[in-house]
């Protein structure tokens, strides 16, 4: 492999800098040259690629978003418009890439090898953790401290007025964020797409915590169940003498310097992906950890493992937040 490019697509997640860097800077170790990619599929097929060297990735290890853009390119669902892209890659002579994003990312990326037999090796690239083949995400473990950071304050603000709150969390319809956050911030209660909501569950824990003399109740809400002002409504309609707010964090959970956590899964997963390219039968594959371990499967494997919810580390946070 003389020469591969390097995207990131879908939502940006901190870590794919660490990633883009490390990817850049391993691959010129092994005398292969990298492409840029701009704004993922989008700039494939628009012809958006540059020449990268070492200093095109200075002093980028440290913040969120990403330096190559991202986009979302839904026009890459058609075989016509991949060709487009297949084309570019030939004329810049880009012989295996490396994609940093998620599932719909991957989507893309399996579609491209199996049209054009183009090698590529993905890097799990999401806060949302919602790759099951993987234990984490890029992205993941930094938007976890967020939130928590935010949970910290909205606690200290709510305890001194005697209140509730909603903080409603992103994770499209996986609720890791909110479990892992809730877990960690002390949540008395956790909402996630995974487990059905029982309103009357919520209403009385609300109302066993006033009675235990909690002053102060947080109700973590993944964005997957329902939006923070319909909970809301629906707590005062039940007791409506409760002080409640809302908070939606929204994009600050998404942007921020990095984790030393994902800076490291960043410097990992970009090596094993030099090194997959390096191989003459690479195909196309996506890179991941398991059990602290490295590890590598082709597109096909991981997209077919079944979602998984950690249940007993659900049950966990919620005994704890009694
Ligand atoms: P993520 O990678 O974070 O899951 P998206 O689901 O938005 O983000 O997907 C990112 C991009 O990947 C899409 O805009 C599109 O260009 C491409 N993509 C997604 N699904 C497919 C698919 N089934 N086939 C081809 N390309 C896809
Ligand atoms: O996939 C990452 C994510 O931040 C989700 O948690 C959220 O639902 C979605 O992207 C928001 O996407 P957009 O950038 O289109 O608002």
């Amino acid at each position: 492999m003389r020469r591969i490019g390097v995207l990131t697509s879908g939502g940006d997640a901190p870590g794919m800098n660490a990633a883009i860097r490390a990817t850049v800077r391993y691959a010129l170790s092994c005398g292969i040259e990298v492409y840029g990619i701009e704004c993922g599929y989008d700039g494939m097929v628009k012809g958006n690629v540059f020449p990268m060297d070492s200093r095109s990735v200075s002093d980028t290890i440290q913040k969120g978003g990403t330096i190559l853009k991202t986009a979302r390119c839904p026009e890459f669902l058609q075989k016509e418009t991949r060709r487009q892209a297949y084309d570019v890659l030939q004329a810049f002579g880009i012989e295996g890439l490396v994609v940093i994003g998620g599932d719909g990312s991957f989507r893309g990326m399996k579609d491209l090898y199996d049209d054009f037999g183009v090698p590529c090796v993905g890097i799990p690239g999401t806060i949302d953790n919602d790759l099951a083949y993987t234990d984490y995400t890029l992205g993941f473990d930094t938007a976890v401290n967020t939130v928590l950071s935010a949970v910290n304050n909205v606690r200290d603000t709510m305890t001194a007025h005697n209140r509730a709150c909603i903080i409603e969390v992103m994770g499209r319809k996986c609720g890791d964020i909110a479990v892992y956050a809730g877990l960690a911030g002390g949540a008395e209660i956790i909402l996630v797409p995974e487990i059905p909501m029982d309103l009357d569950k919520v209403v009385k824990t609300i109302k066993q915590d006033r009675i235990k003399g909690k002053n102060s109740v947080i109700i973590i809400l993944a964005e997957g169940v329902c939006p923070c002002a319909t909970l809301k409504e629906q707590i005062l309609e039940r007791i409506s003498d409760l002080s409640i707010r809302t908070v939606k964090l929204g994009y600050i959970q998404r942007g921020g310097a990095p984790s030393m956590a994902d800076r490291i899964l960043a410097a990992k997963c970009a090596v094993k992906a030099v090194d997959l390219l390096k191989k003459e039968d690479c195909g196309g594959k996506v890179v991941g950890i398991k059990n602290n371990e490295i590890i590598d499967l082709t597109i096909d494997e991981a997209l077919a493992v079944p979602r998984r919810f950690d249940k007993d580390l659900y049950k966990v946070a919620t005994i704890l937040g009694k």
